[in-house]
């Protein structure tokens, strides 16, 4: 059932504006909404015109806003895994774990899985006191990475389990052949080894955060009539279809602002598209946010919302 919304698309195409925008506009209608900004440079707080920490904060009626901190997400993922490296191998410590996890904190893939701990613990610990949680994104490159990681991950954990599943055969064998080994008395079974269980439970983490981005959420890509955030959105487009994240709607932003003729790529017509005038006045105040409120998007991401409710 769908009750989270994305927002994603080309840098400055107005994503943090358009979901600002969206997430106001559910929490008039009654609804109790939560958006939360998963941008490592925030801008939300000035949108909303608030103070916004990592934690839900009141914007105004039925609308809470907080700003992730990545950083602080980054330390905490690496901590975690430092501790049970620690524990599961406790009698094989020759490794300085300390300088390994220096270098760990800007490998490739770290930000990302930062961010997915961060989404799995608004989805676990905090959407449950909201009907809808709005996310506003970062990046395309760093969106579309974390979008794709739980299908990559569980792909990855999968062949894990396999190796680690042959390491137990074969340590029951040793232990059949020769009781006295040493292997006897290290752990044999899935059931009481760490490593195995550590496994099962990524997999289950990952399972839940793919649901949530192909069964549970809406995906809007934000585009402004200029040729290079539409072709930024159908790359969007074709990544999203090779990861099964279904692409709901096509958000037109800042019409008017050009004359020059613009045409959305074939690819996206066959989505539905909603448009958002381009203000001249600019987005001064929270209340201007009410001059892009969009009642065919609302509409739209109720109806996908009630499915599956009957
Ligand atoms: N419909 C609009 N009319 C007028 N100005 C707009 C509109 N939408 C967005 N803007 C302005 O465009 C700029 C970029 O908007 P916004 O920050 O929402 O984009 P973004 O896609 O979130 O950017 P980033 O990729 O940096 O996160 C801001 O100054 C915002 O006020
Ligand atoms: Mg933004």
């Amino acid at each position: 059932m769908v009750s989270n919304a994305f927002f994603l698309g080309k840098g400055g195409v107005g994503k943090t504006t358009v979901s600002a925008a969206f997430a106001l506009s559910l929490a008039r209608t009654g609804r109790k909404v939560l958006i939360a900004s998963l941008d490592p440079a925030h801008n939300l707080g000035d949108v909303l015109e608030a103070q916004l920490t990592d934690k839900p904060r009141r914007v105004e009626d039925n609308l809470d806003a907080l700003e992730v901190d990545l950083g602080a997400w980054v330390d905490r993922y690496l901590k975690e895994s430092k501790d049970e490296l620690k524990s599961t191998y406790s009698y094989n410590l020759a490794l300085n774990l300390d300088s390994f996890f220096d270098i760990m904190k800007y490998s490739p893939g770290t930000e990302e899985y930062a961010v997915l701990w961060a989404i799995e613990h608004i989805r676990c610990e905090l959407a449950g006191g909201y009907d809808i949680v709005v996310f506003d994104t970062p990046p395309t490159a760093l969106s579309l990475r974390f979008l794709a990681m739980p299908a990559i991950s569980t792909r990855w954990v999968a062949e894990l389990t396999k190796l680690r599943e042959r390491i137990l055969t074969r340590r029951q064998t040793i232990t059949r052949i020769n009781p006295s080994s040493p292997v006897a008395s290290s752990c044999t079974d899935k059931d009481s080894d760490a490593v195995y269980g550590k496994l099962g439970s990524i997999k289950g983490r990952l399972a839940g955060l793919q649901s949530l981005f192909s069964e549970e959420s809406y995906v809007a890509v934000v585009v402004n009539q200029d040729v290079l955030s539409i072709s930024e959105a159908r790359r969007i487009a074709d990544e999203l279809d090779r990861i099964d994240v279904p692409l709901n709607a096509i958000c037109v932003n800042k019409r008017g602002l050009t004359e020059a003729p613009w045409n959305l790529d074939p690819r996206l017509k066959s989505s539905k598209r909603f448009e958002f005038d381009f203000l001249r006045g600019g987005l001064a105040a929270r209340d201007d946010l009410r001059s892009l409120d969009n009642p065919g998007l609302v509409a739209d991401f109720m109806a996908a919302a009630s499915k599956g409710r009957a």
